[in-house]
Parts: C-alpha cells; sequence; structure tokens
C-alpha cells in the first residue's frame, strides 16, 4: 500500500481510521485517533472505482477539518477525472474543475500529485500544488535493461514533452503518432512522425487505462518497421479489466508502471512495477522543512 511505503520512508506511522460503507452504499469513514493541530497527509488516488475514491477523500478530509487538523494535505498520485480538463463539445461538463473544487471545499489546502495529465489542471485549484514526475523514477528503472537503437514513442501529441524528457535521459530519437479517438475505448493511429525502422521502441505515456492507445501504438509501430522489441512505460498503471490482453503480444517485451495506483493482478510476468514513495516521501521531507522540492521535478 503507496501510503505505508510512504510512511515507512518518513519513518512515521500510518494514522488509524476506518473506510467502509452504510447498508446503501453511502462512505462510512471515522478517524480513529486525534489530528487536532497536526499536520495531516492523506494518501488516495482518485482511481477505480474514481468516484468512491473521490468521496472517501472527501470524507476523511471532511473528518480532519472537523477535527481541527492543523492543515490538511491530499496526495493523489492519480488525479481521476483529469482527462475531463476541457470542453469538447457543447453542454459537456469540466470534471476535472469540479473535482478540484470539492477538493477545497472540505478544506483541503495543499495538493501534491504525480505526472497530471495536463499541467493546466494545476490552475483549477486556489490550493497549493506540487505536481511530480515520475520520469526520473522510471527513467533509473529501465537504464539498464533498454536495448540498442533505441526510439522514444509519444502516443499522441500531447505526450511530446513527457516523451523528449525520456528521450533526453537516454540519448534517443522522439517519434510521435497521431492518435485519432473514436470513442472512451477506441484509438486510431493516423500518422507517424519520425523514422522507427528496424529500431527498438520505448513507449511512453502518462497512463494504461484500456490499453488501447498502447495496443494501436505497437501494431503501427510494426507497421512501420519497427524491431519486434517494444517496451512501455507509463506512470499510472490504471489496467482496467481486458487491458492485459490488449498489451500482451509477442512484441511487447515489458510493461512497466508505477504504484500511483494499487493493482491486483500481479501475476503478469511483462508487467513491472516500480514504487514513487521515495519520490512522494522527498517532497513532504522538504515541504515539512520549508524547503524547495524544484530538484524533484
Ligand atoms: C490520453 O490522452 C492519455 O494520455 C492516454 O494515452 C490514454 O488515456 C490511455 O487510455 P487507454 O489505455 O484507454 O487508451
Amino acid at each position: 500500500m503507496l501510503a505505508e511505503a510512504i510512511a515507512y520512508e518518513l519513518d512515521v506511522q500510518v494514522g488509524a481510521c476506518t473506510v467502509d460503507r452504510f447498508p446503501d452504499g453511502e462512505v462510512a469513514v471515522q478517524l480513529l485517533e486525534p489530528v487536532r493541530r497536526k499536520e495531516v497527509f492523506l494518501v488516495q488516488s482518485t482511481s477505480p472505482p474514481v468516484n468512491d475514491h473521490l468521496v472517501e477523500l472527501l470524507a476523511l478530509a471532511d473528518a480532519c477539518r472537523r477535527a481541527a487538523a492543523a492543515r490538511i494535505t491530499a496526495i493523489v498520485p492519480y488525479f481521476g477525472y483529469a482527462r475531463a480538463d476541457k470542453r469538447h463539445g457543447r453542454r459537456e461538463p469540466i470534471t476535472a474543475r469540479v473535482a478540484a473544487d470539492l477538493l477545497e471545499a472540505v478544506g483541503i489546502a495543499h495538493v501534491v500529485t504525480v505526472d497530471l495529465h495536463t499541467p493546466q489542471i494545476e490552475g483549477f485549484f486556489h490550493a497549493a500544488v506540487d505536481s511530480l514526475t515520475a520520469v526520473p523514477t522510471l527513467c533509473r528503472e529501465l537504464r539498464d535493461r533498454l536495448p540498442p537503437g533505441l526510439a522514444v514513442v509519444s502516443p499522441d501529441v500531447g505526450r511530446m514533452r513527457f516523451a523528449t524528457e525520456f528521450a533526453r535521459c537516454f540519448g534517443a530519437p522522439v517519434v510521435v503518432l497521431h492518435k485519432r479517438r473514436e470513442s472512451g475505448t477506441e484509438t486510431e493511429v493516423t500518422h507517424i512522425v519520425g523514422d522507427v525502422s528496424r529500431r527498438a521502441c520505448l513507449i511512453v505515456d502518462d497512463m494504461i487505462s484500456t490499453g488501447g492507445t498502447v495496443a494501436e501504438s505497437v501494431t503501427a509501430l510494426l507497421e512501420a518497421g519497427a524491431r519486434p522489441e517494444i517496451i512501455v512505460a507509463a506512470t499510472h498503471g490504471l489496467l482496467l479489466p481486458g487491458a492485459r490482453d490488449k498489451l500482451d503480444h509477442p512484441a511487447v517485451r515489458e510493461v512497466l508502471v508505477t504504484d500511483t495506483v494499487a493493482i491486483d493482478d500481479r501475476n503478469w510476468p511483462q508487467l513491472r512495477i516500480v514504487s514513487i514513495a521515495p519520490l512522494i516521501a522527498g517532497a513532504l521531507e522538504r515541504f515539512l522543512a520549508d524547503g524547495s522540492i524544484g530538484d524533484l521535478y
């Protein structure tokens, strides 16, 4: 559990609380120890089931506020609803903004998150936001095992900057795929910008949800002449049911994700999980010492 791993890094105990359900399904939480005048860090990714996790976080923050906590920081390593950060058509909500408003409404004064889908979500908050990145953590894990002749692949234009950071780390060229999203589960690669012929590929993304984006990317790269040596690295492994099947391609050597989202299915030889607990603990140590976290970005 990520909260325990962060607490271990900081040499503190995880505070006791219960998170349960009333018979009708409503969220029921209770703090089992005082937090009066305490600095409280609530660790909760708003990963699936997104609404349940969001309401649990809101309820716990409200409990802390009413119990007179000095300051409440929400550590939301994976910030759900981040893809709803703008209106794609008329009469649509901006649900990422709604989630930000809700967190602030219950007294959360500081948010720590990792690889936000888009950086402008920070602007949805009045509260301080520390947006960390897992890129150095993922690069350290990958460094010694990457094949030669590598290209770093951004599966869409929006991930260019992210991919560029990996490319800089490995001294590799960046290739960009142009993705058209047909629906929440279907995507199509329409163009490839860059040359992948006879190259091994590292596909990087902020999240793997249904696995559709990666699966389409793998097909497009192989069709464009890439070697069947593909590694996938993403910060958030949502890995919804069916994602494993989509990623189960003989060319996919490894899928590396972090533990921003708790993953049940570890019986998957190609899947590797690296912890971002040291990254978050480092940020909290600096925060508590009123120091800068600039070197963690
Ligand atoms: C899209 O903009 C994101 O960066 C991911 O590429 C996408 O959300 C992954 O979703 P899926 O695995 O369902 O294709």
